[in-house]
């Protein structure tokens, strides 16, 4: 037989509700996890809210629906327990022959989305000249991993890097390149503006203090907009200088981007305005030409403009996105865009969404989605900075939690008497160190402010990267140990459950096909996190119980297929969190 071609939960629900009939056709069998695994797998509590409908016992209508109920290929028979739940547990036979299905996919058991869609996700998008911060390594980390997981499910997925690279602060960068380094409009790459964050603080005092530069600013945007070719070779500049910087990180944390910035939009924005205003939605305002969208109110109570154009003419950053939303459903035929930006643009999103959908931009078969996220804050619960209250380079936080994890190491190699290499220990430490600081952001509820601490991160022990590392290492050190090849299994083996540790990681193991469709849907990769989390934990119970290299024929080639399942699941999960597994540490 096949690996199951709907989830076990979506064939639960079909069967239960063929088991209504026609004339309950639509109701929801609330089918949710057991809360005890004492009453097996599966309860059904759709009886008690049918009852009310139906001015009938809930435990009568439970056993109508039990008489007509055949799940008899996955459950032992369903029984009814209290008022009227409907009890389900998963034949042994069903959970043996589905571990050994998965055991054979490369896929382990999940099937690619069966509409595949067009899916664009705008993550990172950091801006020029400007630091790249603690909010937008958040947006990088956690749009990969969107990214990723809907790429494993077979979406076609455009990963965009949005950067801002367009507006009114390039005229005062341009006029201190020019003014500062002139060799920078001939041959811009011989020139090295060195810390391009001083660059534009240098830039930002001497607009604010020197108003003959402010007006060689001003003009510099109007050349740059107008194609002026000096005032674009300094913009390239700027640009090339912010990109190698930003490619730096992008390397390090192993992330693909296409860089698609706002200025790749600008020729799509006159549009914007002049369709905005045949459709009536533009309204003049101050001498600025916005659109007020429903629902948004200033703090005294006033409707919010959102601003399309300036009375000086220059556009805004929600004229862009606006621009965009086209682009993107038009050119690019997108289903569903995705935007990973921090919670504090939520407004921004809706409103520009509004207008969007007003204005007839968003087809039918198209979602349009902002992926909020808290801050990052320091331990003390206030906004993450260095100890003398700079924000933090991302350079350096990186860094140190190499350095951290290099540490710890060296100082379990000690304590274990341990001969290793220093090529190793780097290249574990730097595995450890920025699979931890992925893993500490994604397994937080993205919604809320999160806290970073290294020491918290780097824990052998609790929800962390190490803790999973390590059951990763624990399977490998079972096949070096015990001469194991898992890719060589005898291809006759069974699985055999017997004790009940091998019975809660079997049926843990056959939820990774639900839990990818939930992050896939839901986009909240701390599910799978957390899934990966009890996967490691429920493995380890399994191995301080059951003997695996020492146990007897055929229970120990059963229990390595549950070794071997369990690497391969945290090895799939990790990747598609962005992190990669170490055969040692
Ligand atoms: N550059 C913006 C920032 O740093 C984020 C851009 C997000 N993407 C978008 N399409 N607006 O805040």
């Amino acid at each position: 037989m096949k690996a199951a071609i709907a989830t076990l939960e979506a064939r639960l629900k079909q069967a239960l509700v063929a088991a209504f009939g026609p004339d309950l056709a639509g109701a929801d069998p609330m089918l949710v996890p057991a809360s005890n695994p004492k009453f097996g797998d599966f309860q059904a509590n759709g009886a008690l809210s049918l009852a009310r409908q139906l001015k009938d016992k809930p435990r009568a209508i439970a056993e109508k629906i039990l008489a007509h109920l055949d799940v008899s290929d996955l459950c032992e028979p369903p029984e009814i327990a209290g008022p009227g739940f409907i009890n389900l547990r998963l034949k042994t036979e069903y959970l043996e022959h589905q571990l050994k299905a998965i055991q054979g996919s490369d896929r382990l058991g999940v099937e690619p989305a069966k509409q595949p869609q067009k899916v664009i996700v705008d993550f990172s998008s950091p801006n020029i000249a400007k630091e790249m911060h603690v909010g937008h390594l958040r947006s990088t980390i956690i749009g990969d991993s969107i990214a990723r997981v809907l790429e494993f499910m077979g979406h076609d997925v455009l990963r965009l890097n949005h950067v801002g690279d367009w507006g009114t602060q390039f005229g005062m960068l341009i006029t201190h390149l020019k003014e500062s380094s002139p060799e920078a409009l001939t041959s811009p790459e011989s020139v090295d503006m060195g810390d391009l964050v001083a660059f534009y603080k240098e830039a930002k005092k001497r607009f604010d203090e020197d108003d003959a530069f402010k007006t060689r600013s001003r003009e510099a945007v109007v050349a740059l907009q107008s194609g002026d070719e000096a005032a674009r070779t300094a913009w390239n500049a700027l640009c090339e200088q912010s990109r190698r910087e930003f490619q730096k990180i992008y390397d390090r944390l192993d992330i693909r981007i296409e860089e698609r910035g706002e200025s790749f939009y600008n020729s799509l924005l006159p549009a914007v305005v002049r369709d905005l205003e045949d459709l009536g939605l533009l309204v003049e305002n101050q001498g600025a030409k916005v659109v007020f969208a429903e629902g948004f109110i200033n703090k005294d109570g006033d409707p919010l403009p959102l601003i399309i154009q300036k009375s000086d003419g220059g556009y805004n950053y929600a004229t862009t996105d606006l621009a965009a939303v086209r682009q993107r459903t038009d050119k690019e035929g997108a289903n569903r865009v995705v935007y990973v930006v921090d919670a504090g643009q939520s407004n921004h999103f809706e409103q520009v969404f509004q207008v969007a959908e007003k204005a007839g931009w968003v087809p039918e078969n198209v979602e349009l989605i902002h992926v909020p996220f808290g801050v990052v804050q320091g331990e003390d619960g206030k906004k993450f900075k260095t100890r003398s209250g700079e924000t933090v380079r991302l350079k350096d936080l990186l860094d140190e939690a190499v350095e951290r994890a290099q540490a710890d190491m060296n100082s379990r190699i000690q304590a274990e008497s341990r001969e290793e290499s220093p090529e190793f220990v780097q290249d574990v430490a730097e595995k450890v160190g920025i699979g931890a600081v992925k893993y500490s952001d994604l397994s937080q509820n993205r919604t809320s402010n999160y806290i970073f601490s290294y020491d918290k991160m780097l824990a052998l022990q609790g929800n962390t990267a190490p803790y999973m590392l390590y059951a990763y290492v624990r399977v490998r050190g079972i096949s070096r140990r015990g001469g194991i090849d898992f890719e060589h299994l005898p291809p006759d083996a069974t699985v055999h459950l017997e004790d009940e540790a091998e019975f809660a990681l079997a049926r843990h193991l056959l939820q990774l096909d639900e839990v990818l469709e939930e992050v896939a849907k839901e986009l909240f990769p701390n599910r799978l996190c957390q899934y990966l989390f009890e996967l490691s934990q429920k493995f380890n119970q399994f191995y301080d119980r059951c003997s695996v290299l020492q146990a007897e024929e055929p229970q120990r080639t059963s229990r390595l297929i549950l070794c071997d399942l369990t690497a391969r699941t945290l090895k799939l999960g990790l990747s598609l969190l962005g992190i990669q597994v170490l055969e040692r540490m």
